[in-house]
């Protein structure tokens, strides 16, 4: 159950996406975290970086794909929970950093998921993850796997002008993928620190995945939310066949990346509380039933500023 005892966690990606959810929804709850956040040299002039200085984040600089384990090691001495929240780093180099977690007794180490559910061998980036997880485990490492669905942020429609982060939003968020009534879970990013914080402190996630997840909702139900916030009317978005997506899925990772996430998203409809949990994962809202989740609208009115 939760645990009101204070801990001490160790952030890798606090500048990120994810990453940043998680370090704002620790930080702002320094009765029960204190916050070590490690960031790359090039990243301590980020201005979130001064927010999180101010909120009592202590910056370590450090890079845990180039740092030698003893580094890391050095730098875990009384942390209680790790959590990476990086863009995966080429496998054998986020060793050191799980052999760090392992040599430093860490109680629970938080490798960098954050993702949506693929069985094995339908996404490649999620078969990486898998391998980490299964070094974890054959490790003997106390953890937890923390899987949240798609973000929201990251299916909802953009202008086709749209500034967007990267090549995989555009891909996601520019385009109408498959027959539009494949359902899928998902998460706002901004919940997801709120959710590992529960999770971290909780016994009953130790040593297991866990599932979050403000909704489920299929594509048409994400642009008809969209087009009601909007008053825009997304209709003549280039429609995605099956064909298109399953014929650039399993080449080369990162070309194929978007379009196994749209396969799997869109047409395969893979990623659902009810597969995750049939699969093994605990469902987050079943753990902690006073969660309150926005509706899709109110996403959507949040997403598109009209809030
Ligand atoms: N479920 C979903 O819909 C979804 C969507 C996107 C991502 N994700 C997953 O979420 C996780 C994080 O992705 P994100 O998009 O939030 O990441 P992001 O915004 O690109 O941020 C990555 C963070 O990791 C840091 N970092 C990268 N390499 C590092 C290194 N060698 N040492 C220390 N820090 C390093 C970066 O620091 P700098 O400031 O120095 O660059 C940055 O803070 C990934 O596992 C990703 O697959 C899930």
């Amino acid at each position: 159950m939760s645990s009101t005892v204070k801990q001490t966690v160790f952030l890798v990606g606090a500048t990120g996406k994810t990453g940043g959810s998680i370090a704002r929804a620790l930080a702002t709850k320094p009765e029960r975290f204190e916050v070590k956040a490690i960031v790359r040299s090039s990243s301590v002039d980020k201005p979130f970086i001064k927010e999180l200085k101010s909120l009592g984040v202590k910056i370590i600089i450090g890079d845990i794909a180039n740092d030698d384990q003893e580094t890391l090691q050095a730098h875990l001495k009384d942390v209680d929970t790790v959590i990476n929240a990086s863009i995966p780093v080429p496998e054998d180099k986020e060793h050191n950093l799980i052999r760090a977690a392992k040599a430093a007794k860490v109680k629970r180490l938080v490798p960098s998921d954050f993702a949506n559910y693929a069985p094995p061998g339908s996404m490649q980036v999620q078969d990486m993850k898998l391998r980490t997880q299964r070094f974890i485990i054959d490790n003997d490492i106390p953890h937890t796997f923390i899987l949240v669905g798609i973000w929201a942020d990251a299916v909802f429609p953009l202008p086709q002008d749209a500034d967007s982060d990267n090549f995989v939003s555009d891909f996601l968020q520019k385009q109408f993928h498959g027959p539009g009534n494949v359902k899928t879970s998902w998460t706002a990013l901004e919940r997801v620190g709120e959710f590992v914080a529960r999770i971290i402190s909780d016994t009953r996630t130790l040593n297991r995945t866990v599932q979050t997840w403000d909704g489920e909702a299929t594509l048409s139900e994400i642009y008809a939310a969209a087009s009601k916030v909007t008053g825009k009317n997304f209709d003549d978005y280039h429609k995605l066949s099956t064909e298109e997506v399953e014929s650039k899925c399993g080449k080369d990772f990162l070309p194929s990346l978007p379009y196994e996430y749209s396969r799997s998203l869109w047409f395969r409809g893979e990623n659902t509380v009810e597969s995750v949990v049939a699969a093994g994962a605990l469902d987050a809202r079943a753990l902690y039933p006073d969660y309150t989740p926005p509706s899709l609208e109110e996403f959507a009115k949040k997403f598109y500023g009209k809030q």
